[in-house]
């Protein structure tokens, strides 16, 4: 499944076909959230014409860059453990470089260079395109950082070349940083003020993927309903825009639209949603194309409204309830996802009981849940305690856990008896008989590979199922193929 922070992909590093040209070799490994993941594609895309192959194997690099993720306390010291492993190895090559990149660079700026005297480089998220210049001053024996933050930096003008990937799934960043200032939330701080990508590049780059053979983007940002184009620029500057920007401005859902209408035949996902944003318009773009999935992810994090509140999430749980009503009027097939926090400060048994009220007023598909960590620099660090003992923290979260396995059981079964599309992104990691895919609704399928090939969309009948993975038989190809 789709994940947040997918905990099987992280640390997994990234490698490319050779160029004979490039003599060094460039080993990366990235950490936290699909934004990261993508962010290496970009990396890595911009260091193939510096002169640098990727590879596998840590003990043949040259130079080692790490996108590191500060989302949770734990987030962090997983990756102060690998600067120790890369540290071993740099006695044995002592030519070998190490730069940070990504989230704890920008958090942790220069700092990094004191606390971890292996570090040769910090780099931030806005600043890839420095990287080339930044790997001379190391070449040349000096540190080198570059954690500015950028009104403009969106990337749009990279084509990422695709780093391990099946083939028939990508990544496509559409926006990037946060504006939100969730009180818990590190993002806003690392990821700076929020701007939207040109659409045309958008475009570009799906029509791209669809003439090389994928079949599935995943638009990606932080906040993707937050989408804003009106000719480049912050979106907190929206409201400094010109009347011809105005009237011509392309929000979240007239993105959608042009991503479907462009390639009718690509699946289409999208996420982060955020329910403060989430329009309505976005879910009628939803409901008029079969191409986009029937699946939001839509994060609440807290059923009380006092914690919401302290949490600066910008609506009410009420609120929240009646956006999940409309979706399932306007999409009755649609799947949510979620995630959830448990022991954010001052939060009683009162909150973490209406938390677990909205697990079972949703009935969520999955969900992702954390207990709180807090995260300095954040106005929840500067202005509350954290207060809620370790042990409460987990048990709460245990309880919550334990009420999303019931509901995760319950949505599945609910697929058995039909018959679905499933496109096909790879073998069944259990059974190499078997493809593994998704179905609209973003839940695992797997099925006897008969004649069916990778990137097939294949009617699959479902007759049995796990808690989280669908078990059925291909009744024949799509009409979408
Ligand atoms: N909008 C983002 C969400 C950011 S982080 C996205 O696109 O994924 C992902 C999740 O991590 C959040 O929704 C929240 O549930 C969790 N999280 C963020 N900060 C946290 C903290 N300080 N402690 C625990 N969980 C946190
Ligand atoms: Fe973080 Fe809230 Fe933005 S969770 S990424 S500040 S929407």
């Amino acid at each position: 499944m789709e994940k947040i922070i997918d905990e099987s992909i992280q640390g997994k590093t990234l490698s490319l076909e050779k160029d004979n040209k490039n003599k060094r070799n460039l080993y990366i490994e990235s950490y936290g959230c699909a934004m990261n993941f993508s962010d290496s594609e970009i990396v890595a895309s911009i260091l193939a014409t510096e002169g640098f192959n990727t590879t596998h194997e840590l003990e043949d690099a040259d130079l080692v860059l790490v996108n590191t993720c500060s989302i949770r306390e734990k987030a962090e010291t997983t990756v102060r453990k690998r600067l120790e492993k890369y540290n071993a190895i740099k006695k044995k090559r002592p030519h070998m470089k190490v730069g940070v990149l990504g989230c704890m660079a920008e958090r942790l700026k220069s700092k990094l260079l004191e606390e971890e005297k292996i570090v040769d480089m910090v780099v931030g998220p806005d600043a890839y395109k420095d990287l080339p210049n930044l790997i001379q001053e190391v070449d040349e024996g000096r540190e080198a950082v570059n954690v500015v933050l950028s009104k403009e930096e969106t990337y749009g003008d990279i084509s990422p070349v695709r780093l391990n990937s099946n083939g028939v799934s990508a990544f496509v960043s559409i926006t990037r940083g946060c504006d939100n200032m969730c009180t818990f939330c590190v993002v806003p701080f690392t990821r700076g003020r929020e701007r939207s990508r040109d659409p045309q590049s958008i475009i570009d780059e799906v029509n791209d993927l669809w003439d090389k053979g994928f079949k599935e983007v995943t638009l990606l940002g932080q906040n993707v309903d937050s989408y804003l184009w009106y000719g480049g620029g912050l979106k907190k500057d929206f409201d400094k825009a010109t009347k011809m920007q105005i009237a011509t401005a392309i929000d979240f859902a007239d993105l959608l639209d042009m991503v479907a209408r462009a390639e009718p035949k690509m699946r289409i996902r999208f996420s982060t949603s955020n329910p403060q944003d989430m329009s309505l318009e976005v879910i009628k773009t939803m409901a008029k194309h079969d191409n986009i999935c029937k699946h939001i992810h839509l994060p609440v994090q807290s059923g009380s409204n006092r914690i919401l509140k302290a949490m600066n999430r910008l609506h009410t749980i009420e609120e929240y309830f009646i956006l999940i009503d409309n979706i399932k009027k306007i999409i009755p097939d649609c799947a949510f996802s979620h995630d959830m926090i448990s022991g954010f400060p001052t939060e009683t048994e009162e909150d973490h009981r209406a938390t677990l009220a909205v697990l079972d007023y949703v009935k969520y598909d999955y969900g992702y849940m954390f207990a709180y960590s807090e995260r300095p620099g954040t106005m929840a660090a500067r202005k509350m305690k954290d207060d809620v003992p370790i042990e409460v923290k987990q048990r709460r979260l245990t309880e919550i856990i334990a009420l999303q396995r019931e509901h995760c059981m319950l949505r599945t079964r609910e697929h058995v008896g039909k018959v679905e599309e499933i496109l096909i992104e790879g073998s069944s990691k259990k059974d190499d008989s078997m493809w593994m895919g998704r179905n609209s609704q973003n839940v695992v399928a797997v099925f006897p590979k008969a004649s069916y090939k990778l990137g097939d969309f294949v009617n699959v009948r479902i007759h049995d199922c796990t808690s989280a993975t669908l078990i059925g038989e291909g009744v024949g190809l799509s009409h979408t193929n």
